[in-house]
Protein backbone atom coordinates (compact mmCIF):
# COMPACT_ATOMS: atom_id res chain seq x y z
CA UNK A 1 0.00 0.00 0.00
CA UNK A 2 1.33 3.38 -0.93
CA UNK A 3 -0.60 6.75 -0.73
CA UNK A 4 -4.24 5.53 0.32
CA UNK A 5 -6.75 8.08 0.87
CA UNK A 6 -9.53 6.73 3.24
CA UNK A 7 -12.79 7.95 3.54
CA UNK A 8 -13.34 11.78 4.20
CA UNK A 9 -13.62 12.55 8.23
CA UNK A 10 -15.36 15.83 8.37
CA UNK A 11 -16.43 18.28 5.46
CA UNK A 12 -13.83 19.13 3.00
CA UNK A 13 -10.65 17.32 5.43
CA UNK A 14 -9.12 14.38 3.33
CA UNK A 15 -7.65 11.56 6.02
CA UNK A 16 -4.52 9.39 4.04
CA UNK A 17 -2.22 6.59 5.47
CA UNK A 18 0.97 5.82 4.59
CA UNK A 19 3.17 3.36 4.84
CA UNK A 20 6.54 1.53 3.50
CA UNK A 21 6.35 0.50 0.08
CA UNK A 22 9.57 -0.08 -1.39
CA UNK A 23 11.92 1.88 -2.67
CA UNK A 24 11.66 5.64 -4.34
CA UNK A 25 12.63 6.19 -8.19
CA UNK A 26 12.61 7.76 -11.06
CA UNK A 27 12.98 11.78 -12.22
CA UNK A 28 10.02 13.88 -11.11
CA UNK A 29 9.72 17.86 -11.17
CA UNK A 30 7.88 19.68 -8.42
CA UNK A 31 5.60 23.22 -8.90
CA UNK A 32 6.87 26.26 -8.90
CA UNK A 33 8.19 27.92 -6.27
CA UNK A 34 5.35 29.96 -4.66
CA UNK A 35 7.08 33.19 -3.37
CA UNK A 36 8.20 33.62 -6.66
CA UNK A 37 4.78 32.79 -8.17
CA UNK A 38 3.28 35.60 -5.89
CA UNK A 39 5.81 38.26 -6.95
CA UNK A 40 5.78 37.47 -10.15
CA UNK A 41 1.93 38.12 -10.59
CA UNK A 42 2.03 41.31 -8.37
CA UNK A 43 4.97 42.82 -10.26
CA UNK A 44 3.21 41.68 -13.78
CA UNK A 45 0.41 43.69 -12.43
CA UNK A 46 1.98 46.65 -11.77
CA UNK A 47 3.99 46.80 -14.81
CA UNK A 48 2.17 48.83 -18.01
CA UNK A 49 1.36 46.28 -20.36
CA UNK A 50 1.51 42.38 -20.64
CA UNK A 51 3.97 39.83 -19.23
CA UNK A 52 3.67 36.38 -19.35
CA UNK A 53 4.57 33.73 -16.62
CA UNK A 54 5.31 29.92 -17.10
CA UNK A 55 5.81 27.52 -14.27
CA UNK A 56 3.64 29.08 -12.22
CA UNK A 57 2.76 27.46 -9.32
CA UNK A 58 -0.99 26.70 -9.60
CA UNK A 59 -1.60 26.27 -5.68
CA UNK A 60 -4.47 28.01 -3.81
CA UNK A 61 -2.12 30.86 -2.22
CA UNK A 62 -0.90 31.81 -5.55
CA UNK A 63 -4.79 31.93 -6.79
CA UNK A 64 -5.24 33.89 -4.06
CA UNK A 65 -2.95 36.56 -4.99
CA UNK A 66 -4.12 36.45 -8.84
CA UNK A 67 -8.19 36.70 -7.41
CA UNK A 68 -7.03 39.99 -5.15
CA UNK A 69 -4.94 41.22 -8.54
CA UNK A 70 -7.61 40.86 -10.55
CA UNK A 71 -10.29 42.03 -8.02
CA UNK A 72 -8.31 45.73 -7.92
CA UNK A 73 -8.05 45.76 -11.75
CA UNK A 74 -5.31 43.82 -13.39
CA UNK A 75 -6.58 41.27 -15.81
CA UNK A 76 -5.01 37.93 -15.78
CA UNK A 77 -5.48 35.24 -17.89
CA UNK A 78 -4.72 31.70 -18.74
CA UNK A 79 -4.03 29.83 -21.86
CA UNK A 80 -2.19 26.28 -21.65
CA UNK A 81 0.75 26.41 -19.58
CA UNK A 82 1.27 30.19 -19.62
CA UNK A 83 -0.23 33.27 -17.46
CA UNK A 84 -0.94 36.46 -19.24
CA UNK A 85 -1.41 39.71 -16.90
CA UNK A 86 -2.00 43.04 -18.71
CA UNK A 87 -1.21 45.59 -15.72
CA UNK A 88 -2.39 48.32 -14.25
CA UNK A 89 0.82 50.61 -14.11
CA UNK A 90 2.14 51.50 -10.18
CA UNK A 91 -0.48 53.42 -8.59
CA UNK A 92 -3.13 52.28 -11.00
CA UNK A 93 -5.12 49.28 -8.65
CA UNK A 94 -8.41 50.28 -7.88
CA UNK A 95 -10.44 49.69 -4.73
CA UNK A 96 -12.14 46.16 -4.94
CA UNK A 97 -15.87 45.90 -4.63
CA UNK A 98 -16.00 43.23 -1.76
CA UNK A 99 -13.76 41.93 1.23
CA UNK A 100 -10.46 40.25 -0.01
CA UNK A 101 -10.39 36.23 1.00
CA UNK A 102 -6.54 35.06 1.03
CA UNK A 103 -7.82 31.56 2.39
CA UNK A 104 -4.39 30.04 4.28
CA UNK A 105 -1.85 32.44 2.39
CA UNK A 106 0.09 34.65 4.73
CA UNK A 107 2.64 35.80 1.54
CA UNK A 108 -0.31 37.20 -0.22
CA UNK A 109 -1.48 38.92 2.75
CA UNK A 110 1.74 40.48 3.80
CA UNK A 111 2.62 41.46 0.55
CA UNK A 112 -0.58 42.62 -0.61
CA UNK A 113 -0.99 45.14 2.24
CA UNK A 114 2.03 46.51 1.34
CA UNK A 115 0.85 47.02 -2.16
CA UNK A 116 -2.46 48.48 -1.11
CA UNK A 117 -0.98 50.76 1.81
CA UNK A 118 0.02 53.39 -1.27
CA UNK A 119 -2.75 53.39 -3.01
CA UNK A 120 -5.13 55.78 -2.35
CA UNK A 121 -8.04 52.78 -1.80
CA UNK A 122 -8.87 50.76 1.10
CA UNK A 123 -9.30 46.81 1.22
CA UNK A 124 -10.31 44.34 3.34
CA UNK A 125 -8.45 41.05 3.97
CA UNK A 126 -10.47 37.52 5.33
CA UNK A 127 -8.70 34.53 5.80
CA UNK A 128 -8.84 31.05 6.85
CA UNK A 129 -8.92 29.38 10.32
CA UNK A 130 -5.21 29.22 10.62
CA UNK A 131 -4.02 32.76 8.81
CA UNK A 132 -6.81 34.65 10.90
CA UNK A 133 -4.02 34.15 13.75
CA UNK A 134 -1.31 34.97 12.02
CA UNK A 135 0.55 37.80 13.32
CA UNK A 136 -0.10 40.78 11.15
CA UNK A 137 1.34 43.85 13.58
CA UNK A 138 4.59 43.14 11.85
CA UNK A 139 3.88 44.43 8.40
CA UNK A 140 1.51 46.96 10.09
CA UNK A 141 4.23 48.76 12.12
CA UNK A 142 6.09 49.56 9.15
CA UNK A 143 3.14 50.40 7.14
CA UNK A 144 1.58 53.06 9.62
CA UNK A 145 4.74 54.85 9.31
CA UNK A 146 4.48 55.30 5.75
CA UNK A 147 0.76 56.31 6.28
CA UNK A 148 -1.50 53.89 5.65
CA UNK A 149 -4.09 52.97 8.51
CA UNK A 150 -5.68 50.14 9.51
CA UNK A 151 -8.33 48.39 11.75
CA UNK A 152 -7.49 45.21 12.75
CA UNK A 153 -9.23 42.20 15.02
CA UNK A 154 -7.59 41.85 17.91
CA UNK A 155 -6.62 38.21 19.38
CA UNK A 156 -7.21 37.25 22.88
CA UNK A 157 -3.14 37.81 23.67
CA UNK A 158 -3.68 40.80 22.01
CA UNK A 159 -2.05 40.71 18.57
CA UNK A 160 -3.62 42.24 15.53
CA UNK A 161 -4.81 39.58 13.06
CA UNK A 162 -6.97 39.48 10.02
CA UNK A 163 -10.13 40.59 9.09
CA UNK A 164 -8.41 43.49 8.80
CA UNK A 165 -9.01 47.11 6.52
CA UNK A 166 -6.36 49.05 5.13
CA UNK A 167 -6.85 52.83 4.07
CA UNK A 168 -3.96 52.73 1.98
CA UNK A 169 -2.31 56.75 1.43
CA UNK A 170 -1.33 58.58 -1.78
CA UNK A 171 1.22 59.51 -1.93
CA UNK A 172 2.99 57.68 1.07
CA UNK A 173 5.76 59.06 3.04
CA UNK A 174 9.24 57.23 2.22
CA UNK A 175 10.60 55.47 5.50
CA UNK A 176 13.99 53.58 6.38
CA UNK A 177 12.66 50.79 8.48
CA UNK A 178 15.50 48.15 9.93
CA UNK A 179 14.05 44.80 10.18
CA UNK A 180 12.97 43.91 13.72
CA UNK A 181 12.75 39.86 12.62
CA UNK A 182 14.19 38.19 9.66
CA UNK A 183 11.24 38.05 7.25
CA UNK A 184 11.18 38.22 3.78
CA UNK A 185 7.27 39.31 4.19
CA UNK A 186 8.05 42.62 6.18
CA UNK A 187 10.68 43.41 3.93
CA UNK A 188 8.83 43.23 0.16
CA UNK A 189 5.83 44.82 1.98
CA UNK A 190 7.59 47.78 2.42
CA UNK A 191 9.40 47.57 -1.01
CA UNK A 192 6.23 47.28 -2.74
CA UNK A 193 4.78 50.10 -0.81
CA UNK A 194 8.00 52.39 -1.55
CA UNK A 195 7.08 51.25 -5.47
CA UNK A 196 4.27 53.90 -5.30
CA UNK A 197 5.69 56.23 -2.98
CA UNK A 198 7.67 59.36 -4.25
CA UNK A 199 11.38 59.18 -2.70
CA UNK A 200 13.60 56.16 -1.32
CA UNK A 201 12.49 54.05 0.83
CA UNK A 202 14.91 51.92 2.64
CA UNK A 203 14.94 48.26 4.03
CA UNK A 204 18.20 47.57 6.05
CA UNK A 205 17.95 43.77 7.16
CA UNK A 206 20.85 42.91 9.89
CA UNK A 207 20.02 38.79 9.03
CA UNK A 208 19.67 38.21 4.90
CA UNK A 209 16.20 36.60 4.18
CA UNK A 210 15.12 35.13 0.63
CA UNK A 211 16.29 37.82 -2.05
CA UNK A 212 13.73 37.23 -4.66
CA UNK A 213 11.63 40.42 -4.22
CA UNK A 214 15.40 42.54 -4.71
CA UNK A 215 16.01 40.41 -7.86
CA UNK A 216 12.69 40.54 -9.17
CA UNK A 217 11.95 44.44 -8.86
CA UNK A 218 15.51 45.22 -11.04
CA UNK A 219 14.43 42.65 -13.82
CA UNK A 220 11.52 44.80 -14.13
CA UNK A 221 13.41 47.76 -13.81
CA UNK A 222 12.87 49.36 -10.89
CA UNK A 223 15.79 51.50 -9.21
CA UNK A 224 16.64 49.45 -6.39
CA UNK A 225 20.16 49.03 -5.21
CA UNK A 226 21.36 46.47 -2.04
CA UNK A 227 24.65 47.57 0.02
CA UNK A 228 26.19 46.13 3.17
CA UNK A 229 26.64 48.75 5.65
CA UNK A 230 29.66 48.65 8.42
CA UNK A 231 27.91 46.35 10.78
CA UNK A 232 27.31 43.63 8.02
CA UNK A 233 23.59 44.64 7.07
CA UNK A 234 21.83 44.83 3.34
CA UNK A 235 20.68 47.76 2.87
CA UNK A 236 17.84 47.82 0.51
CA UNK A 237 17.08 51.18 -1.54
CA UNK A 238 14.16 51.45 -3.74
CA UNK A 239 13.42 54.73 -5.47
CA UNK A 240 9.97 55.67 -6.29
CA UNK A 241 7.73 56.34 -7.79
CA UNK A 242 8.37 53.44 -10.15
CA UNK A 243 7.86 52.66 -13.27
CA UNK A 244 7.80 48.55 -14.23
CA UNK A 245 8.17 47.56 -17.47
CA UNK A 246 6.18 43.93 -18.28
CA UNK A 247 8.50 40.63 -18.24
CA UNK A 248 8.63 36.71 -19.75
CA UNK A 249 9.10 34.91 -16.24
CA UNK A 250 9.98 31.38 -15.89
CA UNK A 251 9.02 30.31 -12.59
CA UNK A 252 11.41 27.50 -11.29
CA UNK A 253 10.26 24.13 -9.13
CA UNK A 254 10.15 25.26 -5.57
CA UNK A 255 12.99 24.14 -3.55
CA UNK A 256 10.53 24.17 -0.03
CA UNK A 257 8.33 21.45 -2.18
CA UNK A 258 11.30 19.68 -3.53
CA UNK A 259 12.20 19.15 0.35
CA UNK A 260 9.93 16.28 0.27
CA UNK A 261 10.76 14.04 -2.19
CA UNK A 262 14.51 14.67 -1.41
CA UNK A 263 14.29 13.64 2.28
CA UNK A 264 11.64 10.99 1.18
CA UNK A 265 14.48 9.17 -1.14
CA UNK A 266 17.09 10.18 1.32
CA UNK A 267 15.61 7.89 4.01
CA UNK A 268 13.60 5.06 2.02
CA UNK A 269 16.15 2.53 1.79
CA UNK A 270 17.40 1.50 -1.94
CA UNK A 271 16.18 4.52 -3.13
CA UNK A 272 17.77 6.93 -5.95
CA UNK A 273 15.93 10.12 -7.64
CA UNK A 274 16.34 13.19 -9.46
CA UNK A 275 14.03 15.97 -8.86
CA UNK A 276 14.72 18.08 -12.26
CA UNK A 277 14.22 22.56 -12.53
CA UNK A 278 14.54 23.22 -8.63
CA UNK A 279 15.68 26.46 -7.91
CA UNK A 280 19.33 26.52 -6.00
CA UNK A 281 19.09 30.32 -4.21
CA UNK A 282 21.18 30.10 -1.39
CA UNK A 283 18.53 32.39 0.82
CA UNK A 284 16.45 28.74 0.42
CA UNK A 285 18.66 26.30 -0.25
CA UNK A 286 19.76 25.29 3.62
CA UNK A 287 18.54 22.42 4.19
CA UNK A 288 20.12 20.49 1.05
CA UNK A 289 23.38 21.25 3.16
CA UNK A 290 22.62 20.71 6.03
CA UNK A 291 21.35 17.44 5.18
CA UNK A 292 24.76 16.83 2.83
CA UNK A 293 26.61 17.56 6.80
CA UNK A 294 24.60 14.95 8.25
CA UNK A 295 25.75 12.30 5.25
CA UNK A 296 22.43 12.54 2.46
CA UNK A 297 24.06 12.05 -0.85
CA UNK A 298 22.29 15.00 -2.89
CA UNK A 299 24.11 16.28 -5.82
CA UNK A 300 23.42 18.95 -7.80
CA UNK A 301 23.32 18.35 -11.92
CA UNK A 302 22.64 20.64 -14.76
CA UNK A 303 23.53 23.87 -13.03
CA UNK A 304 22.37 26.85 -14.65
CA UNK A 305 20.20 30.34 -14.14
CA UNK A 306 16.63 30.69 -15.22
CA UNK A 307 15.03 34.31 -14.47
CA UNK A 308 17.73 35.40 -12.68
CA UNK A 309 17.74 32.68 -10.50
CA UNK A 310 19.99 29.35 -10.13
CA UNK A 311 18.40 26.25 -11.03
CA UNK A 312 19.85 22.84 -10.89
CA UNK A 313 18.40 18.93 -11.17
CA UNK A 314 18.71 17.45 -7.67
CA UNK A 315 20.28 13.62 -7.91
CA UNK A 316 19.32 11.91 -4.14
CA UNK A 317 20.46 8.42 -3.40
CA UNK A 318 19.63 6.57 0.17
CA UNK A 319 21.78 7.45 2.93
CA UNK A 320 22.53 6.76 6.58
CA UNK A 321 22.03 10.01 8.35
CA UNK A 322 23.67 11.34 11.87
CA UNK A 323 22.22 13.86 14.11
CA UNK A 324 23.59 17.36 14.02
CA UNK A 325 23.46 20.69 15.96
CA UNK A 326 21.66 22.55 13.36
CA UNK A 327 23.86 26.16 13.49
CA UNK A 328 20.68 28.70 13.97
CA UNK A 329 22.29 31.51 11.50
CA UNK A 330 21.04 29.11 8.88
CA UNK A 331 17.49 28.91 9.56
CA UNK A 332 16.59 31.93 7.16
CA UNK A 333 17.97 30.11 4.16
CA UNK A 334 15.71 26.82 5.84
CA UNK A 335 12.51 28.87 7.39
CA UNK A 336 10.21 26.43 5.87
CA UNK A 337 12.04 23.17 5.39
CA UNK A 338 12.19 22.65 9.62
CA UNK A 339 9.07 20.15 9.49
CA UNK A 340 10.67 18.20 6.74
CA UNK A 341 14.01 18.11 8.77
CA UNK A 342 12.03 16.97 11.97
CA UNK A 343 11.16 13.84 10.13
CA UNK A 344 14.95 13.25 8.72
CA UNK A 345 15.96 13.53 12.24
CA UNK A 346 13.77 11.26 13.94
CA UNK A 347 15.78 8.70 11.50
CA UNK A 348 19.14 9.57 11.92
CA UNK A 349 21.21 8.34 14.85
CA UNK A 350 21.83 10.19 17.40
CA UNK A 351 20.77 13.68 18.35
CA UNK A 352 19.87 16.75 15.93
CA UNK A 353 19.49 19.98 18.29
CA UNK A 354 17.81 23.15 16.82
CA UNK A 355 17.85 26.72 17.93
CA UNK A 356 16.70 29.87 17.21
CA UNK A 357 13.04 28.83 15.46
CA UNK A 358 10.62 31.18 17.70
CA UNK A 359 9.37 31.97 14.33
CA UNK A 360 8.12 28.65 13.44
CA UNK A 361 5.59 29.11 15.67
CA UNK A 362 3.54 32.18 13.93
CA UNK A 363 3.46 29.96 10.36
CA UNK A 364 0.49 28.24 8.91
CA UNK A 365 0.51 26.66 12.64
CA UNK A 366 2.56 26.63 15.16
CA UNK A 367 5.23 24.15 13.73
CA UNK A 368 7.40 23.24 16.50
CA UNK A 369 3.95 22.12 18.80
CA UNK A 370 2.74 19.86 16.05
CA UNK A 371 5.76 18.68 14.66
CA UNK A 372 6.83 17.47 18.48
CA UNK A 373 2.99 16.45 19.14
CA UNK A 374 3.04 14.51 16.02
CA UNK A 375 6.15 13.09 16.24
CA UNK A 376 5.62 11.84 19.86
CA UNK A 377 2.76 10.26 18.80
CA UNK A 378 4.94 7.99 16.67
CA UNK A 379 6.86 7.47 19.14
CA UNK A 380 9.98 9.43 18.44
CA UNK A 381 12.46 10.94 21.15
CA UNK A 382 11.47 14.56 20.81
CA UNK A 383 11.73 17.59 23.42
CA UNK A 384 10.07 20.46 22.82
CA UNK A 385 12.25 23.92 23.93
CA UNK A 386 10.80 27.21 23.33
CA UNK A 387 13.09 28.43 19.96
CA UNK A 388 13.53 24.18 18.55
CA UNK A 389 13.07 20.94 19.10
CA UNK A 390 15.74 18.49 19.74
CA UNK A 391 15.24 14.79 18.31
CA UNK A 392 17.00 11.79 18.93
CA UNK A 393 17.04 9.21 16.41
CA UNK A 394 18.52 5.70 16.34
CA UNK A 395 19.20 5.14 12.79
CA UNK A 396 16.18 2.90 12.11
CA UNK A 397 12.12 3.34 11.17
CA UNK A 398 10.13 4.89 13.13
CA UNK A 399 8.89 3.01 15.82
CA UNK A 400 5.07 3.80 15.64
CA UNK A 401 1.89 4.76 17.13
CA UNK A 402 0.37 1.89 19.21
CA UNK A 403 -2.75 3.91 19.21
CA UNK A 404 -4.64 4.50 15.85
CA UNK A 405 -4.74 8.19 16.06
CA UNK A 406 -4.43 10.40 13.44
CA UNK A 407 -1.55 12.78 13.08
CA UNK A 408 -3.19 16.29 12.79
CA UNK A 409 -1.90 18.66 10.65
CA UNK A 410 -3.99 21.94 11.95
CA UNK A 411 -4.88 23.25 8.41
CA UNK A 412 -0.74 23.46 7.29
CA UNK A 413 0.60 22.27 4.15
CA UNK A 414 4.14 21.55 5.35
CA UNK A 415 3.22 19.78 8.62
CA UNK A 416 0.70 17.50 6.38
CA UNK A 417 3.44 16.61 3.85
CA UNK A 418 6.31 15.97 6.37
CA UNK A 419 4.19 12.81 7.99
CA UNK A 420 3.58 11.84 5.05
CA UNK A 421 7.12 11.23 4.20
CA UNK A 422 7.34 9.78 7.57
CA UNK A 423 4.51 7.34 6.88
CA UNK A 424 6.73 5.94 4.57
CA UNK A 425 9.47 5.19 6.98
CA UNK A 426 7.33 3.68 9.61
CA UNK A 427 6.70 0.53 11.02
CA UNK A 428 2.88 0.06 10.18
CA UNK A 429 2.95 3.60 9.01
CA UNK A 430 0.98 6.56 9.89
CA UNK A 431 -2.15 8.27 9.27
CA UNK A 432 -2.55 11.85 8.50
CA UNK A 433 -5.49 13.78 9.40
CA UNK A 434 -6.03 15.97 6.37
CA UNK A 435 -4.16 16.45 3.16
CA UNK A 436 -6.18 18.83 1.84
CA UNK A 437 -3.72 21.88 2.71
CA UNK A 438 -1.40 20.60 0.49
CA UNK A 439 -3.79 22.17 -2.60
CA UNK A 440 -1.95 25.59 -0.84
CA UNK A 441 1.23 24.70 -2.63
CA UNK A 442 2.00 21.45 -3.73
CA UNK A 443 -0.69 20.33 -5.86
CA UNK A 444 -0.62 16.74 -6.63
CA UNK A 445 1.60 15.51 -3.56
CA UNK A 446 0.59 12.34 -3.61
CA UNK A 447 0.26 11.50 -6.69
CA UNK A 448 4.28 12.64 -7.43
CA UNK A 449 4.63 10.05 -4.39
CA UNK A 450 3.05 7.45 -6.04
CA UNK A 451 4.69 7.79 -9.28
CA UNK A 452 8.30 7.89 -7.54
CA UNK A 453 7.02 4.04 -5.77
CA UNK A 454 5.35 3.03 -9.23
CA UNK A 455 8.50 3.52 -10.90
CA UNK A 456 10.25 1.53 -8.65
CA UNK A 457 8.19 -1.51 -9.92
C1 LIG B 1 7.95 33.95 2.29
C2 LIG B 1 8.68 34.26 3.40
C3 LIG B 1 8.75 33.42 4.60
C4 LIG B 1 8.24 32.02 4.34
C5 LIG B 1 6.96 32.01 3.52
C6 LIG B 1 7.17 32.70 2.18
C7 LIG B 1 7.93 34.88 1.15
O1 LIG B 1 7.95 33.99 5.61
O2 LIG B 1 8.03 31.32 5.54
O3 LIG B 1 6.52 30.68 3.27
O4 LIG B 1 7.51 34.49 0.04
O5 LIG B 1 8.38 36.02 1.33
P1 LIG B 1 8.51 35.10 6.64
O6 LIG B 1 8.74 36.35 5.91
O7 LIG B 1 7.41 35.25 7.65
O8 LIG B 1 9.76 34.49 7.21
Amino acid sequence: MTSKRTNQTTAGTQAASFAPAGPLTGRIAVPGDKSISHRSLILSALAVGKSQITGLLEGEDVLATAAALRAMGATIEKSGDVWTVYGVGVGGLMRPETAIDLGNSGTSARLLMGLVASHDISVTFTGDASLSKRPMGRVMDPLSAMGAEFTARMSSDGKACLPLTVRGLCPAVPMEYRLPVASAQVKSAILLAGLNTPGITRVIEPVLTRDHSETMLKGFGADLTVETDKDGSRVISLTGEAELSPQKIKVPGDPSSAAFPVVAALLVPGSDIVVENVGINPTRSGLFAILQQMGGNISFKKKRTVGGEPVADIHVKHSKLSGMDVPADIAPSMIDEFPILFIAAALAEGTTTTNGLSELRVKESDRLSQMAEGLSLLGVDVTEKEDGLVITGNGDLIPGSKKKTAIETALDHRIAMSFAVAGLVTKKGATVDDMSPTETSFPGFADMLATLQGSAK
